[in-house]
């Protein structure tokens, strides 16, 4: 059964009645043969959003950061993350698998790499050591809390990639959260990377799919490795149309994600003092320490009453705000958050 109040994931959203008829009217070919002429309309708009001169439609954000690891790295390079990255943590060794390299991780400032920390990881250009195939970042960081990098730090980092004659990858899954968080603009910060993915199905609301973003060699090579992943698609366009709206209508929305996230942050923190600071909180992630009551009960406490959370540690819970929670639902959950986390154990 659906929870009535769902916050483990930005992912759980469904379509919007104007996103439905949206995709109902899209004119749509095949997209293989490249003639899909919504999917062609998605991957111009996105790509010029970011000052970039072209994009390609994946299934998943997934295989967006697979077919840009397969174009920007070679079999037997090894690829710099943070320790916490999603590409480590919850991709299943997918991008070593299919594409041969290694990841290098280290730890950052809550989740966020910078020059100086991946600097001080570099081995020699030399041989015997492995060499670097490229510098990955995650805007916003996943597990750390929506924590965000921002464009001056990213110019750093790609400075830094640069120095080293490799790309700057940037896993961008949540990468229109940071932007409205920053104010920074999209051009500027897509410039910071060789390529990048943005995904159209966490916050924006989109059922599926995400962009790889780049160059034109880049993506004409990317294109070509979603092919042979099995990830090119026929009449696409109604799933490319949920996209374009996510794109025009849901980005600047996530201010209220983030307002979302701040409440349930200030109330939890108020309720259950130390479980949470709200300063941290800086887009739609939420972390909240449970303390001596074991996260598992506690979100089975809150399932009973309709709220899903996710557990993601012993004492540790998630809680992500998206398009389908509004502030009553924010405010319900952290009272019964609270009270979950503050009663006694019996
Ligand atoms: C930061 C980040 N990168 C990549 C992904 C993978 O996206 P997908 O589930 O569309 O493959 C996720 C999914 O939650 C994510 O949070």
């Amino acid at each position: 059964m659906t929870p009535a109040i769902d916050l483990r994931s930005d992912t759980v959203t469904t379509p919007t009645p104007a996103m439905r008829r949206a995709m109902a009217d899209a004119p749509v070919g095949d997209d293989v043969y490249g003639e899909d002429p919504t999917v062609r309309a998605l991957e111009e708009e996105a790509a010029a959003r970011f000052g970039r001169a072209a994009a390609v439609f994946t299934p998943s954000g997934i295989m967006a950061t697979l077919v840009l690891m397969k174009t920007l790295t070679t079999p037997g390079q090894e690829v710099i993350c943070e320790a916490d990255a999603h590409v480590v943590a919850y991709e299943e060794g997918t991008v070593a698998q299919h594409a041969g390299v290694q990841f290098r991780t280290v730890p950052g400032d809550r989740g966020r790499l910078d020059a100086a920390r991946v600097r001080a990881a570099l081995r020699p250009a030399a041989f015997p050591y492995t060499r670097l195939g490229a510098i990955s970042v995650e805007e916003t960081t996943n597990r750390w809390g929506g924590t965000v990098h921002g464009l001056t730090t990213l110019r750093s980092l790609r400075a830094l990639a640069d120095e080293c004659g490799v790309p700057l990858h940037g896993d961008g899954a949540r990468l229109c959260n940071a932007l409205v968080a920053t104010g920074d603009d999209p051009v500027e910060v897509g410039r910071t990377f060789t390529a990048f993915s943005i995904c159209l199905s966490k916050g924006l609301g989109a059922p599926v799919g995400s962009l790889a973003i780049g160059d034109e060699d880049v993506i004409a090579e990317a294109r070509g490795w979603r092919r042979r992943l099995g990830g090119a698609m026929r009449q696409v366009g109604i799933l490319a149309a949920a996209g374009r709206h996510a794109l025009d209508h849901h980005v600047t929305r996530l201010a209220e994600d983030h307002a979302h996230a701040q409440l349930l942050a200030e109330r939890i923190a108020a309720g259950a003092p130390g479980s949470v600071d709200p300063r941290e909180v800086v887009t739609n992630i939420v972390y909240v320490d449970t303390g001596d009551r074991p996260a598992g009960e506690v979100v089975a406490t809150l399932a009973a009453q309709g709220i899903a959370v996710g557990a993601m540690g012993p004492s540790l819970l998630r809680l992500v705000t998206h398009l389908d929670v509004d502030a009553d639902d924010c405010e319900r959950a952290a009272r019964a958050l609270v009270a979950a986390v503050t009663t006694p154990a019996r």
